[in-house]
């Protein structure tokens, strides 16, 4: 396809996509609400750095859960992954991304899921009960340079997303205070909540995504930027667990349906992998019931059908 037809066929698939007007915009965090819910843009990053985009592909959306599958990269390439498999399991959950529940070795289930991915950024802090400010903010610092290294460019917070985030976090300091009442969080519980909060609330566009997803696809190498970010068996590992866990309880028909590595957040973003090839970024806040775009899906249903990128 020539650069005009794949720009053609974008804009007609989202077309076909934008009739659907179902789901709601997420309001568990009351900033996140403020977001126009017909925002809707779609980028494809294929292996020679080239984007293409359509619609709002340069307006900015916080990162929320898409963030768990870089964490979880930053992670193992710290700290390596037995270390990191003896503290989150890889099985997907079958519930809810908030849901309360770690494994028979009280174990998050896997890093996708809130309890998973606070366990990663606890794993990033130092393991001492009393972590001061500085500590989280140069860890912080850590974090958003290694996701700037995969988008291709410097990523800023929102912070207005981060304040009403942690304000109204009481489910996830549950699952901090639970990880911590089993003896499995090494470190200060709210220094690794204030960490999660600041990676969900990082601002990103569907080319962001898409880059980051071409990085991934790329085997750690950003297409951009000619620049080894990642370790091949890392981005490897992070995208069997996407495969698997990515889009939680509405996995299994993703998978099927779509048969993509693939991450959501409920900011409305979706980032898909199709490894060797290209990393796709979607962004839609109509929320389907397990947190997902719905708009999201269904442009990337259209887009494995019509191009042929099911893995299987
Ligand atoms: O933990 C939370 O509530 C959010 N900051 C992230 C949740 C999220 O994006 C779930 N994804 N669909």
């Amino acid at each position: 396809m020539t650069t005009t037809h794949v720009d053609g066929y974008l804009r007609h698939i989202m077309a076909v996509c934008a009739e659907d007007r179902s789901g709601s915009v997420a309001d568990y965090i009351p900033e996140l609400a403020r977001v126009d819910p017909d925002g809707y843009g779609l980028s494809l990053c294929v292996h020679d750095g080239h984007v293409y985009s359509e619609g709002d592909g340069v307006v900015g959306f916080t990162i929320q859960s898409i963030s768990k599958a870089l964490t979880y990269a930053l992670l193992l390439t710290r700290i390596g992954r037995d270390e990191v498999d003896a503290k989150i399991g890889v099985e997907p959950s079958g519930e809810a991304f908030n849901e309360i529940s770690v494994d028979d070795n009280r174990r998050p289930k896997n890093p996708m899921i809130n309890a998973g991915a606070i366990m990663a950024t606890s794993l990033l802090l130092p393991p001492v009960r009393d972590v001061d400010q500085a500590t989280v903010d140069r860890v912080y610092g850590e974090l958003v340079e290694f996701y700037s290294a995969c988008a291709g460019r410097r990523l800023t917070l929102d912070e207005d997303v981060y304040r009403s985030e942690a304000q109204t976090g009481s489910r996830n300091r549950a699952i901090a205070y639970m990880l911590d009442s089993f003896g499995v969080l090494d470190t200060d519980p709210e220094a690794a909540l204030d960490l999660y909060y600041r990676q969900c609330s990082l601002l990103v566009t569907t080319v962001d995504l898409s880059v980051i997803g071409a990085t991934f696809a790329n085997g750690g190498l950003n297409p951009r930027t000619g620049r080894q970010v990642l370790a091949q068996e890392v981005a490897q590992r992070v995208l069997s667990v996407m495969t698997t866990c990515g889009m939680y309880d509405g996995a299994g028909d993703w998978v099927s349906s779509v048969g993509l590595p693939a991450k959501s957040g409920v900011g409305g973003g979706i980032l898909a992998i199709l490894p060797g090839q290209l990393g796709i970024g979607v962004y839609s806040p109509r929320l389907d019931r397990h947190g997902n775009s719905v708009r999201g899906i269904d442009t990337c249903r259209h887009l494995s059908t019509d191009l042929g990128l099911h893995m299987f």
